[in-house]
């Protein structure tokens, strides 16, 4: 071959060699490849402190455990009860999972340094404002607060039925109203930190000291004044709305009304307790919890919350969003501002004579 020819394949191989993409980097032996970390199998038993209501919590860890093979041991507890015992056993968990209930002391739980982070792969699914970008928490459901009233009860007094929160005060309903516990209730304190986020802290102060006029009982749940105005205990109940459906549809003579004036909401939280015995098993749980399927058993077991995955059907009885003024409830300065307004009202409105 004489030298020109040799320069021109030279330079044909270099023109050839720049145009083709680069060639692939030789595969290692399989034996050098790490293998991925496999995520640690799932099993054993999740224990639980379930904050809804208990035939609901009952249903979806009956399926869970029929989907997954994990055992379930739940303790029903309400929002403040949970919030307590996850703090007063911060130094030993005992549970994996809280299950619900009101997100201000979840919040306030994450701030204390009870709950683990957890990225579950099926929150993508849930909209960003019900969920912590995070991880912290995850929102399971929404709800919104709204009265009980008993209609015939109210006839016979010949008292109209309220319809905002500045008919609750009206010296007419003196002793008739019964709503829970803000010390001990996670639905109290969205009642109250929904009347301090639309009046301002005084006005709403002043407006608990009038109404505390009006109440005949602070229950210790959230749901526990729709029995009282169910058996005409009290004539009005302050609570979630959901609620009072459950109870309708049981038969009680109530009905629910939602205030025209503004309104206040529930998320409904979901945390993985931080040093809980089984991680792994309340990761699971957690997962679960967050698909379309899971969130659908609330309505059969009478728990008419709205699902916070938009692939869940919503049931006809819910109340939605739509349906209420609600107010721009501002999730973090309510969990941060919990402890404090909590102590004011128990200082300041508890002790009042009535
Ligand atoms: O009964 C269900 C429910 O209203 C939940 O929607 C809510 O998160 C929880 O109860 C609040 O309960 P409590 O006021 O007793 O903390």
């Amino acid at each position: 071959m004489n030298r020109k020819l040799l320069a021109i394949l030279a330079v044909g191989i270099v023109l050839l060699t720049s145009c083709v993409a680069p060639p692939p980097v030789a595969a290692p032996p399989a034996a050098d490849v790490a293998a991925p970390a496999e995520a640690p199998k799932a099993s054993g038993t999740v224990t639980v402190y379930a904050s809804p209501q208990e035939e609901w919590v009952k249903a979806a860890m009956t399926q869970f455990t029929k989907d997954t093979g994990i055992k379930v041991d739940y303790v029903a507890m309400g929002s403040g009860e949970a919030f307590t015992r996850i703090s007063a056993e911060k130094a030993a968990p005992k549970a994996d999972v809280w299950w619900g209930g009101t997100i201000d002391p979840h919040i306030q739980a994450v701030a204390d340094g009870l709950i683990e982070k957890y990225c579950s792969p099926n929150a993508q699914a849930i909209p960003a404002q019900y969920r912590d970008p995070d991880c912290y928490w995850t929102g399971m459901y929404v709800g919104f607060i709204g009265f009980t009233v008993n209609p015939g009860l109210l006839e016979q007094k010949n008292l109209p039925i309220p319809k905002t929160w500045a008919d609750l005060i009206k010296p007419e309903y003196k002793g008739l109203i019964a709503m829970s516990d803000p010390a001990q209730s996670g639905t109290a304190y969205v009642i109250m930190a929904t009347l301090v986020q639309e009046m301002g802290e005084d006005p709403a102060f002043e407006y608990l000291a009038a109404l505390h006029k009006n109440i005949s009982q602070y229950t210790k749940s959230g749901p526990g004044p729709i029995t009282l105005v169910g058996q005409g205990e009290a004539l009005i109940g302050i609570n979630f709305v959901h609620d009072t459906i459950m109870y309708m549809k049981q038969g009680q003579p109530i009905n629910y009304v939602i205030p025209e004036d503004f309104d206040g909401y529930e998320i409904g939280g979901l945390t993985l307790i931080k040093g809980g015995p089984n991680p792994e098993a309340g990761k699971a749980l957690i997962d679960w919890t967050l698909t379309a399927k899971a969130q659908e058993l609330a309505a059969t077991a009478n728990s008419f919350q709205v699902p916070t995955n938009p692939e869940a059907t919503v049931s006809e009885e819910s109340v939605k969003i739509s349906d209420v003024k609600a107010i721009d409830y501002n999730l973090v300065w309510a969990a941060e501002n919990r402890k404090r307004l909590v102590t004011r009202w128990t200082n300041e409105i508890g002790p009042l004579p009535r």
